[in-house]
């Protein structure tokens, strides 16, 4: 287990279209789940995906089981290890069929310092896989469905800030929130 390097925006292998995991349940795969953990836990981030240390896989970690003192309203995320992942939006319950989207603020690891509002399906199904091979399939809102949209933009190459649509809601942390104390990114 290791604390791995967070790559920066900027560094081009944040922008590539990360590959399909075809082999589950190696040695090589847990080692690499558990030094995302521990890169996670030492960052005090709320997810993290493996191209952000530079390993090129469909991979993403996030949730601790804790609520985020950022998103004290939020249900607390149950820690997730999810390969291969796929997003669908969904529609509201109610709300004849539209998919809607909600506006909340957003940081990020890689891009650290700086957060942004930045908008994202308010309720989507995500499915994948876990380590061991075996099916995840959840519908999900709020939050969760920010953090998995977050966390599976970094497979195709996408930062928050190229989410972005009203930069004047773009800025450092520390300008935008005096007074409060360092908040987890990503
Ligand atoms: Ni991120």
């Amino acid at each position: 287990m290791a604390i791995r390097d967070i790559l920066k925006m900027g560094d081009a292998r944040l922008l590539r279209v990360a590959k399909a995991i075809t082999e589950f349940d190696t040695d090589a795969l847990h080692l690499l789940v558990l030094d995302m953990l521990d890169t996670m836990r030492a960052a005090d981030g709320a997810g993290l995906a493996a191209p952000q240390i530079g390993v090129d896989l469909q991979l993403v970690v996030f949730g601790s089981g804790e609520r985020i003192a950022r998103y004290p309203d939020a249900p607390p995320i149950a820690r997730t290890i999810l390969l291969n992942p796929r997003i669908t939006p969904l529609a509201e319950p109610g709300a004849q069929g539209a998919v809607l989207e909600q506006e909340d603020w957003e940081g990020c690891l890689s891009v650290p310092g700086l957060r942004a509002i930045v908008p994202r399906f308010a309720r989507i199904r995500y499915t994948g896989f876990d380590p061991y091979g075996d099916p995840i399939d959840r519908t999900v809102e709020g939050f969760h469905a920010r953090v998995v949209q977050h966390e599976c933009d970094h497979l195709i190459g996408v930062l928050y800030p190229m989410r972005v649509r009203d930069f004047t809601r773009f800025g450092f942390a520390d300008v935008l929130f005096p007074g409060l104390a360092p908040t987890q990114d990503d």
